[in-house]
């Protein structure tokens, strides 16, 4: 028996050093928030510089769902209005595509009064805990309880400020929480809040919608309540994931690479990591930029909410390591489960050892990478393998493409750009059964 399918792939030719300069998209992890907190608003949400991708087409589907009306003006402005949305239950198909709409629940939650939204569970990077999230939705004085794999949160006679104080610095509980208590009575402090600039994005966003908010970007967020947020037209900030995978782009090529479109604050623990390996970095004016060629050593990372070093940007710097000199140890410190795409690298020839008790991975290098058949598990594992099929000899083609379009805006063409030999390719997947094994044949049809 036979079963067909199409299935697109990323075909890359390594080996050649990139150069040039690119201007990356607008931030995945700010314009998802951001679309989530147009629920609260009265009037209509310009959102600018919000990448194409397809996270923001599944937010964009849940906001509908919501009885938001969602419109792509051109390629990178989305038009939201939430005027008439009533809808506090959201559905699981699309919840379950993206952690991130859980993001919803704080903003369901403030306006409306209500949220159904189902719990995240866990992912392929471990568990996705909601504890910081319920624990600020009490405290701002919200019923909350877990319903047949939904988190349902009430406040049917409004919320109240609280002074919250987080055990970790969720993203997503600081984000969540401050959603919420944008329409609660009074003041609420949020403390050991994330610094991330989504984040801070993310207040800079509802404060142009008319909310009040102050702290963003420190540790303590403070946000008075306010009667309404009002239409607003905003323009997202620059991916620093993107920015630095191109970035590590550069590096595993040994070539040199400027993106524009990123601020050079984001990126201190990369550049600091970079230059301890031999990469001269320099920044200006919303540009970063690396010059690999002297490149001499590998060096230890951790992971850690920011400023530290971004769990983000772990399986490409990893990748990187893994064609640097000498002994790198890199330890994950955000999720329980973000090495599993390692298995892939050492199909591709690397010498990177998981330790599991420690949730760290010890790198040799330099690994002489050479180009195999691999696939994506999630977003950044496709990121990670991209930049080792840069680096390897021969040609890689990876799999699970619909990963990588989550989260990167059309990687392939800003590589391009910058001289590398990428391209997506489809075929015809014909997957073979027989009584013992299952065999996979591709056969291009387009190039
Ligand atoms: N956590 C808890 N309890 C909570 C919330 C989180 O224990 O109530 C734990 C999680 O289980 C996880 C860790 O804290 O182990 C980090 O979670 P956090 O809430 O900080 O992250 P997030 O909001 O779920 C966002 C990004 C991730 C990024 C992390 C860390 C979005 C949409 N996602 O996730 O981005 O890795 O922050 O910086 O903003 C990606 O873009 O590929 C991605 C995974």
């Amino acid at each position: 028996m036979t079963f067909d399918r199409l299935e697109t792939t990323l075909r890359l030719r390594g080996g050649h050093r990139l150069h040039g300069a690119v201007r990356v998209h607008g931030s995945k992890n700010a314009t998802l928030p951001i679309m989530a907190a147009a629920l609260l608003c009265d009037g209509e949400v310009i959102i600018k510089h919000a990448p194409r991708i397809t996270d923001v087409s599944v937010m964009e589907a849940l906001l509908e769902s919501l009885g938001a009306r969602v419109r792509q003006q051109g390629s990178n402005t989305l038009r939201i209005g939430a005027e008439n949305i009533g809808q506090t239950r959201a559905p699981y198909t699309l919840v379950r595509k993206l952690n991130a709409s859980f993001d919803v629940t704080g903003a369901l939650l403030g306006r409306l009064g209500r949220a159904e939204v189902p719990l995240p569970g866990g992912c392929v990077l471990g568990t996705r805990a909601t504890d910081l999230h319920e624990q600020g939705f009490r405290a701002l004085g919200a019923e909350v309880r877990g319903e047949r794999g939904y988190l349902v949160a009430e406040a049917p006679n409004g919320l109240h400020g609280a002074d919250i104080a987080f055990r970790f610095p969720s993203v997503g509980a600081t984000k969540n929480v401050m959603l919420a208590a944008v329409y609660a009575r009074g003041t609420t402090t949020l403390r050991n809040a994330a610094m991330e600039p989504e984040v801070v994005d993310l207040a800079n966003f509802l404060m142009a919608a008319g909310a009040r908010i102050t702290g963003q970007g420190s540790d303590t967020i403070s946000i008075e309540g306010v009667d309404r947020l009002h239409s607003v037209e905003y323009e997202v900030i620059g991916d620093r994931i993107a920015a630095g995978t191109l970035l590590l782009a550069g590096a595993i090529t040994r070539g040199t690479v400027t993106v524009q479109g990123t601020e050079p604050a984001h990126h201190d623990a990369l550049l600091s990591a970079l230059e301890e390996c031999g990469v001269t970095c320099s920044v200006g004016e919303r540009w970063v930029g690396v010059d690999a060629t002297g490149t001499r050593s590998g060096t230890d990372i951790l992971t850690a909410p920011f400023p530290g070093f971004p769990t983000d940007l772990q399986p490409m710097m990893t990748a990187f390591l893994a064609t640097c000199p000498g002994t790198s140890v890199v330890e994950e410190t955000i999720f329980n489960a973000r090495f599993a795409y390692v298995n892939e690298l050492l199909r591709m020839g690397g010498d990177i050892r998981v330790q599991m008790d420690s949730n760290a991975a010890v790198v040799k290098g330099p690994a002489d990478l050479e180009g195999a058949p691999v696939e994506a598990a999630d977003i950044r594992a496709g990121a990670a393998l991209v930049l080792a099929g840069l680096a390897a000899r021969g040609e890689t083609e990876i799999a699970g493409l619909e990963f990588i379009d989550r989260g990167y805006e059309r990687l392939e063409e800003m590589l391009t750009d910058l001289g590398a030999q990428v391209q997506r390719s489809s075929g015809i997947v014909a997957l073979a059964e027989s009584a013992s094994s299952y065999e996979t044949t591709t056969i291009p049809t387009v190039g």
